[in-house]
């Protein structure tokens, strides 16, 4: 089961970039899928540690492009990764209370946010940086 199913869009354009967002996508599946499953604590914590550091090392290194471009648009996009970072910190405090809402709420939550994010700050800044490996 793939809660959230890989869109055109995601790939913002570019590789490099459409290779990262689809780890993201697969972790929270991952995730979602071991609560789903009834998986022991331990084993749901580790699949959203993994996605929490992934999360975090795109959104940093992401940052870090925009910062060395000077890109003008690098505070409300650095607010939009804060806010998803947020989201899933809350989610992973409940997470002991695992169960089928919490699943549901974190592809919930990170689907919405994908869609926005990917389509509009991702789309700007990848639009602007043009192809880039690094
Ligand atoms: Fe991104
Ligand atoms: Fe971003």
């Amino acid at each position: 089961m793939a809660p959230i199913a890989w869109k055109p869009e995601f790939s913002v354009g570019d590789p490099a970039v459409a290779h990262e967002h689809r780890e993201l996508v697969e972790l929270v599946n991952v995730a979602a899928g071991a609560i789903l499953d009834r998986r022991p604590d331990a084993d749901v914590d580790r699949c959203l540690g993994d996605l929490y550091r992934a999360i975090s090392a795109h959104f940093a290194h992401e940052e870090r492009q925009m910062t060395r471009a000077r890109y003008d648009q690098l505070a409300p996009h650095k607010t939009d990764h804060e806010r998803l970072l947020d989201s899933l910190r809350d989610i992973m405090d409940r997470a002991e209370t695992t169960d089928a809402a919490t699943g549901l709420r974190l592809t919930a939550v990170l689907e919405a946010w994908f869609v926005d994010h990917f389509r509009t700050h991702d789309a700007r800044l990848h639009r602007r940086l043009g192809p880039h490996d690094d």
